[in-house]
């Protein structure tokens, strides 16, 4: 087996960890501790094997934590496992998690024995905008640098707990908010941050959380679409540093299905991270659009969709073994022999909900050319009628059937514009695995049909050697950080252009859509099975999948409360019950779906939501974990919301 390691400087972290607390002494309640190696956790190097990356071989383990208690240290038993005897008396029996402000939130020593613990990795919220606010961290300059690029995502990734849906912190503390009189509060943001550069760290974080009844959350990058990333009061498990990638050229899967090339990606890898590795060491990697989003925890566990989804299968399909962090605070590895449940569980399953992954192993493809064609475009610039417009998308949406028998990636996005008209993109429509002269021979009964109809979308056509020369080029910048937008999605089913009729109708209900103000983002992909994968939790609708639909509402600071209650209500209980409409059974994509699905359980999950429902009840029996529309959620609530949108402001209660 080759293996290369770029993650070098995980094993530098250990050197840190212990400079940070050499041999000093703290006071902690009054007492003189005396900190060293050999006290502080994250010292116990358990499992050097090869199977795990450098920063998972730092485990916290009950060796580290009988030290911890033989020198007295207070407190400590607050980082106990869930597994022994007393912890059953030290957790809350309270409906609600506890927040600052509580008789029972941890003090402020508390805190600085995890901090201490961690090997200083403890971050107190300071919200990202507060350079533009009045206070200890105005910073004109960087004001400056936040309101002009708080749209792009880069601006976000880096930070502890900045979010790209601003809607579901409240909007607190935005850098346009400073000039309109807005102050800037903490809103739905956590409390702290561990900035987690190994596994002892999380686990110290999962068992503090656990026994001290406090909100859990994790954030990567801050890209969720439903506010499953941030929580207010809550301590955040923040992994975006986990970058670690691992090239095995030659792997071979637990219980031996697979056999081929694969890459272990630490949880904090990102899409060009990975696509870069793959690029370099001649593989296809499967992965979303936007250069920022994190592979492993969130993209991967639900689902995940790409551009070489057609040929090789959703993300989720990837996953060949999963290591994480479990709310019972164990490290384990789930893959097809053993944690069975869980392994199953993890691909599609969801995030945020089964603990924390801190890597998983994934399939790599061989390399493969990409074919396509891209197009910007409006009405106005095409010199032609709605009606004629809407004749050339007919065109298009009636020929996916071919298209996806051909394997193709068509990602588009229409909106309305302001002044009548339309706008439309293709970027792009390509097929992987394909040249382009037969790419153009596919696409030509299309060009024709539009010629026909007058239309001319000024197409042009591309081929290149790799999926990362066609994704560097031929797609969009994302555009991020709008607190005035909400989405839902819908996975339309290849049953719908089976029947003319039915066709007709979708193709009416999706201009009906657009037309009453919505943005669609349309998708012509499909999502089938790839040969020889084990069984997963992912949504059955993605199996049928012909087109796979985004729609969303955005509206503006000035728009007053209850047109924005409006807003809520129209994407919810009418839009998005129109997709459902036309197709009864089907489901939405729980990464990009609406937050406020009444039916989410089903939309997102499918069949499998009782068995995931099972498995969540015995590995999470403490609540440890919750998110919104995530397995488990129905049983949780987020305080003091206005019943047509849930954001994370407000204190997590159960029902039961
Ligand atoms: C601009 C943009 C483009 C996108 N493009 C695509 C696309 O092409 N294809 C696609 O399928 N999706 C796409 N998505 C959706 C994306 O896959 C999800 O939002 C995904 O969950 C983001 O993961 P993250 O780690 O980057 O974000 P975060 O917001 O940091 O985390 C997302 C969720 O994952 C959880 N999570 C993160 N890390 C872990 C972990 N280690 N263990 C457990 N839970 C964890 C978080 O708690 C949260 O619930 C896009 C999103 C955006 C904003
Ligand atoms: C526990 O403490 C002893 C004595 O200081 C030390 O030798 C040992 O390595 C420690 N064990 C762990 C797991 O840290
Ligand atoms: C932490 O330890 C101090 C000193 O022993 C004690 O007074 C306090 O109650 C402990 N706090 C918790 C939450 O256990
Ligand atoms: C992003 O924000 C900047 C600054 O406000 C603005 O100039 C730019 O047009 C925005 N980009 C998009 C794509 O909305
Ligand atoms: C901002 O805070 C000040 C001082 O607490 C308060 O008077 C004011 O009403 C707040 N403004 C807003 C918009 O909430
Ligand atoms: C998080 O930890 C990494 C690795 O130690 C460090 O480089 C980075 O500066 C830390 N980030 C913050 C915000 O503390
Ligand atoms: C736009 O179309 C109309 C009607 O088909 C035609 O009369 C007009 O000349 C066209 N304008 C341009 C700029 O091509
Ligand atoms: C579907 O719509 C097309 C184009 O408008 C029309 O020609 C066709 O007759 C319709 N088919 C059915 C079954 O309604």
């Amino acid at each position: 087996m080759f293996i290369q390691r770029s993650g070098w400087w995980a094993a530098a972290t250990l050197s840190l960890l212990f400079s940070a607390s050499n041999a000093q002494t703290i006071i902690v309640d009054g007492e003189i501790i005396s900190v060293d190696e050999a006290i502080v956790a994250p010292a116990a190097d358990t499992s050097s094997d090869a199977s795990h990356f450098s920063f998972e071989s730092i485990q916290l383990t009950d060796d580290v934590l009988a030290n911890l208690t033989d020198i007295q240290l207070s407190n400590v038993s607050l980082f106990y496992f869930d597994d022994d005897a007393a912890s059953e008396k030290r957790s809350v029996g309270s409906q609600c998690k506890t927040m600052p402000g509580d008789l029972l939130y941890p003090s402020r020593s508390v805190w600085k024995i995890l901090d201490i613990l961690s090997g200083g990795a403890l971050i107190q919220t300071v919200p990202l905008g507060s350079a533009c606010y009045d206070g200890e961290h105005y910073d004109e300059a960087k004001c400056q640098f936040l309101i002009n690029n708080w749209n792009k995502s880069d601006t976000h990734v880096d930070d502890p707990s900045s979010v790209m849906s601003p809607l579901f912190e409240g909007a607190t503390c935005e850098p346009q908010g400073a000039s309109l009189g807005k102050n800037c509060t903490l809103g739905g943001f956590p409390s702290y941050s561990l900035n987690i550069t190994n596994v002892a760290q999380i686990q110290l974080a999962i068992n503090f959380a656990r026994n001290s009844n406090l909100r859990l959350v994790v954030r990567n990058t801050g890209h969720d679409f439903l506010g499953k990333n941030t929580g207010e009061g809550a301590l955040s498990i923040w992994t975006h540093n986990l970058n670690d990638i691992e090239v095995i050229s030659d792997y071979k899967s637990a219980g031996g299905r697979y056999k081929g090339p694969a890459f272990k990606l630490g949880a904090g890898v990102v899409v060009h991270e990975l696509y870069e590795a793959a690029e370099r060491e001649g593989y296809t990697a499967v992965a979303g659009e936007c250069r920022t989003v994190g592979v492993a925890g969130g993209y991967s566990v639900g689902g995940g969709h790409s551009p070489v989804t057609p040929i090789h299968g959703l993300g989720s399909d990837q996953i060949l073994s999963v290591d994480i962090v479990t709310p019972d605070g164990r490290f384990i590895t789930a893959d097809e022999t053993q944690n069975t449940d869980l392994f199953w569980a993890l691909r599609g399953g969801g995030p945020a909900t089964w603990g924390v992954v801190t890597s998983i192993t994934v399939k790599v493809h061989e390399k493969t050319v990409f074919s396509g064609m891209t197009w910007v475009t409006t009405t106005t610039a095409m010199n032609i009628t709605d009606d004629t417009f809407w004749e050339a998308i007919a065109a298009y949406w009636r020929r996916y059937p071919e298209f996806s028998a051909a394997k193709s990636y068509g990602y588009c996005r229409m909106s309305g514009l302001e002044g009548g008209g339309y706008a439309w993109r293709g970027l792009p429509f390509m097929v992987p695995g394909m040249k382009l002269a037969d790419f153009k021979v596919l696409v030509q009964p299309l060009l024709d049909d539009w010629a026909a109809l007058g239309v001319d979308p000024k197409v042009e056509f591309f081929e290149h050697d790799s999926l990362y020369q066609a994704w560097t080029r031929h797609f969009p910048t994302s555009v991020v950080g709008n607190a005035y937008a909400r989405t839902g999605s819908r996975l339309l089913p290849r049953k719908n252009w089976e029947d003319p009729e039915l066709l007709n109708k979708t193709i009416q209900t999706i201009r009906s859509i657009v037309d009453d103000g919505a943005f669609l983002v349309h998708y012509n992909i499909n999502a089938d099975e790839p040969e020889n994968t084990a069984e997963s939790s992912v949504n059955p609708a993605w199996r049928e999948v012909m087109m796979f639909n985004i729609i969303g509402l955005i509206w503006n600071a000035a728009t007053p409360e209850s047109e924005v209650a409006a807003l809520h209500e129209k994407l919810t209980n009418d839009l998005v019950q129109r997709l459902k409409d036309i197709s009864p059974g089907a489901g939405g994509y729980l990464n990009e779906g609406d937050v406020m699905d009444p039916e989410f359980a089903q939309s997102f999950y499918g069949s499998n939501y009782k068995r995931l429902s099972q498995i969540k009840k015995k590995i999470d029996p403490k609540n440890v974990f919750w998110a919104p529309t995530a397995v488990g959620s129905e049983n949780g609530y987020i305080t003091g919301q206005e019943d047509y949108v849930t954001k994370q402001t407000g204190r997590l209660c159960y029902k039961n």
